[in-house]
């Protein structure tokens, strides 16, 4: 094989000590490096130093990018790979983790061969692409293709009105280089497929032909909080009865099927205030998840959304905000890179079929940047994830890995 499978597999396991935690519910051991903790910092300080080890070049850009850069023959665009290592507070090793171990397991093996590419090879990690603590999801990568502003990703606050830019410093990954990447070459990463699709169908791979729409929403509601045993119902302005209406109505605007069969919504976060049980809540913050392959789909599901939180506002007499947190179109990845996965999948005799990206990555803003296409990997157990049972096999990534080497060689060499 042209990679190391067990040093893959032993990489993999290091890393996902880092942030190890027990699941009470199902004694699991899951990973929780949510974005610039103190987890993630030791992550951090980890996977820079196994750059550091093979050689690469390291460079932490002023939104915490961590880029390692091996030099090629010549000094032209290099090609690129690379994923995220912060995670959602209830993760699993492979999620993001994958895809930067990955590429450098091909730093590795190209160096025990000492085999040198044309263009230089850039692997790295980029800020909270879980988009989980700070709210905006790829918020590294964003930044480095210019689609967020520098200082707007620095002044995003977590729960706590923590800022992402006192957060980077606190952990020390706060750098100085340019966030703005020159274009690369190309683009290709390898990622846990996060879904069943492809051990349903057999498959050893699927090659990314790209990512559906994204749009998160943070939905405030404020009523009038009062007691529950004297308030009688037709008084009341209830803000926790309003966020589960407008939770059922994202139910009820899947199964209208306006907005095509690959609709998907999630109301993952409710935080109720007071939040005790004999008084009607006076105010609840939520968030909207909205997922659609189609563009036009999207807008249109937004759009009527927000139709439904001004009807329920006036009809249940409480203030409703929405304020958008994340959004992404659908992208279409590189077809002459999703060609060359291909090729060389049939050639190696993995079996793999076309997939779009249900789950937002890193990749995605790459795309605006370079032609960019992704490797996915099937995962065991309905290919969970975001939860500690997220778990793939070592074929099954080694078989990844070995298909990221193949291509990031090839591209590197291209003229
Ligand atoms: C990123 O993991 C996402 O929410 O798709
Ligand atoms: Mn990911
Ligand atoms: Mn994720």
């Amino acid at each position: 094989m042209n990679i190391d499978s067990d040093r893959l597999w032993r990489s993999i396991s290091a890393l996902a000590e880092v942030g190890a935690y027990t699941d009470e519910a199902t004694g699991l051991v899951g990973v929780n490096r949510l974005a610039l903790t103190d987890a993630d910092r030791d992550g951090r300080r980890l996977v820079k130093k196994w750059f550091e080890e093979a050689g690469l070049d390291v460079r932490v850009d002023r939104i915490g990018n961590v880029i390692g850069r091996r030099a090629g023959k010549e000094d032209v665009a290099p090609v690129m790979s690379g994923s995220h290592i912060d995670s959602v507070p209830t993760g699993g090793a492979f999620d993001g983790a994958l895809g930067v171990l990955g590429a450098l397991e091909v730093v590795r093996a190209l160096n025990d061969r000492g085999l040198a590419t044309r263009r230089p090879i850039e692997i790295g990690f980029f800020t909270d692409e879980e988009g989980a603590r700070f709210g905006t999801d790829m918020l590294g990568s964003a930044t480095a293709v210019g689609r967020l502003a520098l200082d707007d990703a620095l002044a995003l606050t977590d729960r706590d009105d923590l800022t992402v830019g006192g957060e980077l410093e606190r952990i020390g990954f706060k750098g100085d280089a340019p966030e703005r990447l020159a274009p690369p070459h190309a683009y290709v990463e390898v990622h846990i497929e996060q879904g069943p699709i492809l051990a349903a169908n057999g498959r050893d791979l699927g090659v990314v032909t790209g990512v559906q729409a994204i749009s998160w929403q943070e939905v405030t509601i404020v009523g009038k909080s009062a007691h529950a045993g004297t308030t009688p119902m037709s008084l009341r302005r209830d803000a926790g009865l309003a966020a589960a209406r407008i939770n059922l109505h994202l139910m009820e605007m899947i199964q209208s099927g306006k907005y095509g069969g690959d609709m998907r919504a999630t109301m993952g976060q409710i935080d109720v205030a007071p939040n005790r049980v004999n008084i009607v809540p006076s105010r609840v913050v939520c968030t909207v998840d909205l997922r659609n392959p189609y563009d036009d789909l999207m807008t249109k599901a937004e759009r009527d959304l927000a139709a439904f939180l001004e009807h329920l506002a006036a009809q249940m007499g409480v203030e409703i905000t929405a304020r958008q947190t994340a959004r992404t179109a659908s992208v279409e990845f590189a077809g002459r890179i999703v060609d060359l996965l291909e090729r060389n999948m049939t050639a190696a005799d993995l079996n793999h079929e076309r997939i779009l990206s249900g789950a937002g990555h890193d990749a995605q803003e790459l795309a605006s940047l370079c032609p960019t296409a992704m490797i996915f990997v099937p995962g065991l157990y309905d290919g969970i994830s975001h939860n500690p049972r997220e778990l793939s096999t070592q074929e099954a990534c080694a078989n990844g890995v070995s298909m990221l080497y193949e291509a990031l060689v090839a591209l590197a060499d291209e003229p």
